[in-house]
């Protein structure tokens, strides 16, 4: 049978997501928005461009029509709005926590066996949001958080040291926030550990321009955030879950005991399967590292209360 994805949210990232994973023919894709068509002409657009790139992938759009979701495989939630300069992914908070309550709400009795995959920020609140409103197993409800991170983590390795992408290997873990925890000992390029290749400093350098990524793009679009690496980071965990391949990825997932932090969503190495979150990786971590994880899940647990009080 043919796999079937859905992404609520036609905007940039939800339509890039939409494109990547109809021309890697990883599924059908049903694009679901508010805007009154706008998911129509993107899907429309998408499916004229299907010749020239040469897949059969069926892409469809609607407009607050969830019905169109029945039977999904993964749903992708990228509504919302996104940071303008000057903001702050918690800026989006209230705003959000609404769209995504409203958003997981339908889907859940649309296709109530499906995977929840959470994009829209600020990524770990939105996730609380979505199993909460779902009351989904907590294995299918997954943040994309520290792919992106991770990319951005290996593309500076490559730019600093001249190598190939592909060379490179890099592990961000934490809230998708500028607490989250690059973690260098863990990164490599063909397996020899950046520790070995770079300075401390040249190190610290990138480790700090990739804590500030997401913002380095906002104060060059002005108008939004980013979404080409976004969507490239979602595919790959929607790929590893549909062809189950057990991928081992830093996600966003609900931590109940494991890094010694209970009851919060925070990114952590998982394998990716059809099953959704099929296991929890427990890397074993030097003092200073937990230190900056456990401030980091500080910040998201600051959130989730702000959420709570504010209704
Ligand atoms: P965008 O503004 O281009 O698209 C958002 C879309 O959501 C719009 O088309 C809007 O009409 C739609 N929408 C709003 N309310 C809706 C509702 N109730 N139901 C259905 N659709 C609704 O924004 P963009 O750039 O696509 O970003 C989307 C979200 O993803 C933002 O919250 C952004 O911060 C987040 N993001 C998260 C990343 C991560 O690493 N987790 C990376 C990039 C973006
Ligand atoms: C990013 O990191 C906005 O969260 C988004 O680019």
């Amino acid at each position: 049978m043919r796999k079937k994805v859905t992404v609520v949210g036609a905007g940039k990232v939800g339509a890039t997501v939409a494109m990547r994973i109809a021309e890697k023919e990883l599924a059908d894709v049903v694009l679901i928005d508010v805007l009154e068509g706008v998911p129509a002409g993107k899907a429309l657009d998408l499916a004229e461009a299907a010749p020239i790139e040469a897949h059969d992938s069926i892409i469809t759009g609607v407009t607050n029509d969830y019905s169109a979701a029945k039977d999904s495989d993964i749903v992708i939630v990228t509504a919302g709005i996104p940071r303008k300069p000057g903001m702050s992914r918690d800026d989006l908070l209230t705003t959000n926590a609404g769209i995504v309550g409203s958003v997981v709400k339908e889907i859940s009795a649309a296709a109530p066996d499906t995977i929840l995959l959470i994009v829209s920020n600020p990524l770990d609140a939105m996730c609380h949001v979505a199993l909460d409103t779902s009351g989904f197993d907590k294995k299918k409800v997954i943040g994309m958080a520290g792919v992106l991170d991770s990319a951005r983590f290996r593309a500076f390795i490559a730019m600093e040291l001249n190598v190939s992408v592909e060379n490179t290997h890099a592990f961000v873990l934490g809230a998708h926030g500028d607490t989250m925890v690059p973690l260098p000992r863990y990164s490599s390029v063909a397996g020899i550990p950046i520790t070995e290749l770079m300075s401390a400093e040249r190190i610290e350098a990138i480790v700090e321009r990739t804590r500030k990524g997401g913002g380095e793009i906002v104060s060059l679009l002005k108008t939004g955030s980013a979404y080409y690496a976004p969507a490239s980071a979602t595919t790959e965990m929607a790929e590893a879950i549909l062809k189950d391949k057990k991928k081992i990825l830093p996600c966003v997932t609900y931590l109940q005991g494991e890094y010694g932090i209970n009851n919060l969503f925070i990114g952590v190495p998982v394998k990716l399967g059809s099953a959704g979150i099929e296991e929890i990786i427990e890397i074993k971590l030097k003092e200073e590292e937990n230190e900056a994880l456990q401030r980091s899940a500080k910040a998201v647990q600051g959130l989730v209360e702000d959420l709570k009080r504010l209704g």
